[in-house]
This record gives structure tokens, C-alpha cells and sequence, in this order.
């Protein structure tokens, strides 16, 4: 069994996969109910003084699984902060949900919003918190549904805090002059240049950063045609599919300041969702919207296969999983064919008769119309290399794995469908 332990920002973490803020971490009965799932740290709900106690819409939840399987794990969700009042979740539930935490070995993570850059509406929670022995904070500044339609009270909390750099350094460094535990700033998937936010992060003193929040969301009942849910934009989970853009956003900052500790998440569903976070550069890896679409038993089945994962890998301790930071690059830098892309395209697929299935979704799927597959006959599909591109599209879908792409005058394989493509292009033909 691979020993997955770690630290973040110095705290000993048992297990790098962890529940983001939500409900989940909102009262003492819920931390122990997915403390014992096997995490090793868990948000609480963000808790606020912004207008009066929270009251979210009931119902608050509004699965898209009605619209096509596709939308199955897509939903959007009118629950704002904390609903508790802050004395009584500071005075009551606080303490309890601590020594729930504590009692499954989870760490507790706090979470806090004030209003705008103004520090004497965050400071005073930094300091309630840690006097009561909370070991680490996150500052919840990508929340989605904040700006939509707000009011004056609403319009700089939530995403606008971590969409510009100068309030992001602001906010930050408010905190971290009075805490005397780690602040993590959490980020959303919507702010344009990462990279910028983070090192104004960084500038501020922030010791870690954690993203992603959800984004906006909003959905028509077509045979209503009505609004569903709230008639407004509101948080929305795409489900797993939304792992490749906030992916990219992690990867902005963890690129550029790897030395930051990351807290990452956003469409985290599966053992191999944590594993590519974790080669993103993160400590840590968060999930939340899965455990809603697909059940509590999703967390030890994640924390089982990884184990497996790691176990088939050699992996032996987290630092043994590889960090691929530093080859995240621009895509404008890749070598490509200079000074124009030949016609004729000097990279073609193979395809392995041993391995096709004639089932023809290559044919079906080519963007250009090159590949043929002649069920009747039982040859191998062919191609029109005068047709085709290179672009692979086929590779990526032949669900037996009998395509990969090669340089057609030397055979030399370009792409099997895993991993990088080869940097094919030679010195002298490429720039
Ligand atoms: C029901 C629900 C409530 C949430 N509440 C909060 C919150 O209070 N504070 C916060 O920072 N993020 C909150 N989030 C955002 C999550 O912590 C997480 O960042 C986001 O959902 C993306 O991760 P996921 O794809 O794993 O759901 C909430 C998300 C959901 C689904």
C-alpha cells in the first residue's frame, strides 16, 4: 500500500484527497459523516456577515439529469454561505465540527468571506478562527453566484475578489497581517490571466492558493419554457467534463509559481482525476459536486484505486508521483512545419488489421472524409492521404486502440493515442 501522506503549508495531511468547501464541512454531524470516508482534510462551508444570516431558495439543488444522460452529473445550485448564524456556528458548531475533524485524523480547513478589499470585514474572522484553533484558513473569493444581478451588499464578494490581481493582493495581504496560520486565497475557473492573480497572491504573502470554484449557471426547461430552477445565473457543476478548463487554470499558476502549495479541484470524480492534479502540481486534491451526483461511496472508491494506481505504478510515496510542471509550455512554442504547412500531409495513420474491429466509427468520425472502412471485404481501413490532414481525430477514437499516427516516408510512430505527441518536425524544417 503506497503511503500517500503528505503536508500542506506544513500541517501533516494523511491522505492528499480532501472535500472542498459545501455542506459537507458545514456542521459537526456532516464532518462526521465524510471524515470517516477516509479524507484526509476537509473546508468548512464558508461562513459571512455579508446581508444578515443566509437563506438559500428551497429547494436549492437542480439536477440536469432530465435533460439527457449527458447532462447526468451537470447541475446548478442556488445554496449561498453558511445559513447558521456566526455566533452560534463560531460558539456551537465550530468547536464540534474540530473535534470531529480531529477524531478521523481529518484536517480541518476554515473557511471565511469578507466583503471587497477592506480588511475590517475579513480580519475579524481570521482572528476568531485561529483563536479557536482552526490550523489553516481558506479566503472564499471565486465564489460563482455573487455578482449576477447584485446588490450592493453582494457586488464585491465571491468571483470579483479573484478576477482582478490588485483586489486579490489586497485581500491577501489584509489577512496574512493578521494570521498566524496559513491563508490559502481560492480562485475561479473565470478569471482570464491566472498567472497574474497568482503572483499578486503571492505578493500579498498568501502561503497557499486553491482553485477552483464553479462557475456561473444558468438552465431553461424547454417544454416549461420557464427558468429552472432559480430564473437566475447561479453556481453551476458541469461535472467531470469541467476538469479540462480549470485544469488549465491550475497548471497557469502552478507553472508559474510551482514553489506555491496548490489546493486543486474542480471536476474531480475519479482515482485518475486526483492522480492528474496531483502531476499538476497540486498538494492537495479536493472534490465536492461528485459526491452530490454520484454518492458518498465515490470518495473510498477514488481513495482504493489510487492506491491500486500507485501500487501498479512503483509509486511508493507521493513524492514518487511525477510533477509535470515544468513542461507545461505555450502552445505557440511547440516546433511546428515551417514556413506552411505541406499540403500533402507528411504525418498519416496506420491502421493494425490484427486489432480493427471494422466498426467503421473512424470513417464516421473523420472531419475530412479520407478513411474508408469496407465492412464486406475485411481489409484494413485505407485513406486518402490527398483528404487527410494528420490531425489524429481517428487515433483518439478507435476504440480498439488499432490506429496511431507515423511520418509516412520513415514509418517513425508520432502518436499511439497516450501521451504526448512526438516532436517530429525537424531543426532545419521547423520553427
Ligand atoms: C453545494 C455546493 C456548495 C458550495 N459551497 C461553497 C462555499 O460555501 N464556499 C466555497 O468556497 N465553495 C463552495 N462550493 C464550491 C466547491 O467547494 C468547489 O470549489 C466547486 O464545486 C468545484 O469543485 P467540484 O467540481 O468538485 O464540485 C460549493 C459547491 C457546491 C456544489
Amino acid at each position: 500500500m503506497a503511503d500517500l501522506s503528505t503536508t500542506f503549508c506544513g500541517l501533516p495531511v494523511k491522505h492528499p484527497v480532501g472535500i472542498t468547501s459545501c455542506d459537507f464541512g458545514g456542521t459537526a454531524k456532516l464532518i462526521e459523516r465524510y471524515s470517516k470516508t477516509g479524507i484526509g482534510w476537509i473546508i468548512g462551508k464558508t461562513v459571512h456577515k455579508i446581508d444578515g444570516v443566509h437563506r438559500w431558495p428551497r429547494p436549492f439543488f437542480y439536477s440536469l439529469r432530465h435533460f439527457g444522460n449527458d447532462m447526468k452529473d451537470a447541475w446548478i445550485c442556488s445554496q449561498m454561505f453558511h445559513n447558521m448564524p456566526y455566533e452560534q456556528w463560531l460558539d456551537d458548531e465550530l468547536p464540534k465540527s474540530l473535534k470531529a475533524a480531529k477524531e478521523h485524523d481529518v484536517l480541518y480547513i476554515g473557511s471565511v468571506s469578507g466583503i471587497g478589499p477592506v480588511p475590517e470585514t475579513w480580519v475579524p474572522f481570521i482572528i476568531d478562527l485561529q483563536e479557536r484553533g482552526v490550523e489553516i484558513i481558506e479566503l472564499d473569493t471565486g465564489g460563482p453566484h455573487a455578482t449576477f444581478g447584485a446588490v450592493d451588499a453582494h457586488k464585491d464578494c465571491g468571483a470579483p475578489l479573484a478576477l482582478d490581481p490588485e483586489t486579490a493582493y489586497q485581500v491577501t495581504k489584509a489577512c496574512v497581517e493578521v494570521a498566524k496560520v496559513p491563508i490559502i486565497f481560492k480562485t475561479t475557473p473565470q478569471c482570464v490571466n491566472a498567472a497574474a492573480l497568482a503572483l499578486a497572491i503571492q505578493r500579498g504573502g498568501g502561503h497557499a492558493i486553491s482553485g477552483n470554484n464553479a462557475f456561473y449557471g444558468a438552465w431553461i426547461d424547454h417544454e416549461k419554457a420557464e427558468f429552472y430552477g432559480v430564473p437566475g445565473s447561479m453556481g453551476g457543476l458541469i461535472g467531470r467534463p469541467w476538469q479540462l478548463f480549470s485544469l488549465a487554470k491550475i497548471l497557469e499558476t502552478t507553472a508559474t509559481i510551482p514553489e506555491m502549495p496548490f489546493l486543486g479541484g474542480g471536476g474531480i470524480f475519479t482515482y485518475d482525476d486526483v492522480a492528474r492534479h496531483l502531476m499538476a502540481g497540486c498538494d492537495l486534491v479536493g472534490l465536492c459536486s461528485s459526491v452530490y451526483s454520484r454518492g458518498i461511496a465515490v470518495i473510498p472508491k477514488i481513495i482504493k484505486e489510487l492506491d491500486e494506481f500507485c501500487e501498479r505504478k512503483g509509486y511508493k510515496t507521493i513524492k514518487d508521483i511525477p510533477v509535470l510542471t515544468d513542461k507545461f509550455m505555450y502552445l505557440r512554442d511547440w516546433k511546428r512545419e515551417g514556413p506552411y504547412m505541406q499540403e500533402t500531409t507528411p504525418v498519416v495513420p496506420e491502421f493494425d488489421a490484427d486489432k480493427c474491429n471494422m466498426c467503421g466509427i473512424c470513417e464516421d468520425l473523420c472531419p475530412y472524409g479520407a478513411i474508408k472502412v469496407d465492412k464486406a471485404s475485411g481489409e484494413k481501413p485505407t485513406f486518402d492521404r490527398d483528404i487527410c490532414y494528420g490531425c489524429g481525430w481517428c487515433v483518439g477514437h478507435c476504440p480498439k486502440w488499432a490506429i496511431r499516427m507515423i511520418k509516412a516516408d520513415t514509418g517513425e510512430e508520432v502518436w499511439d493515442g497516450r501521451g504526448t505527441i512526438a516532436d517530429w518536425v525537424s531543426d532545419e524544417e521547423g520553427y
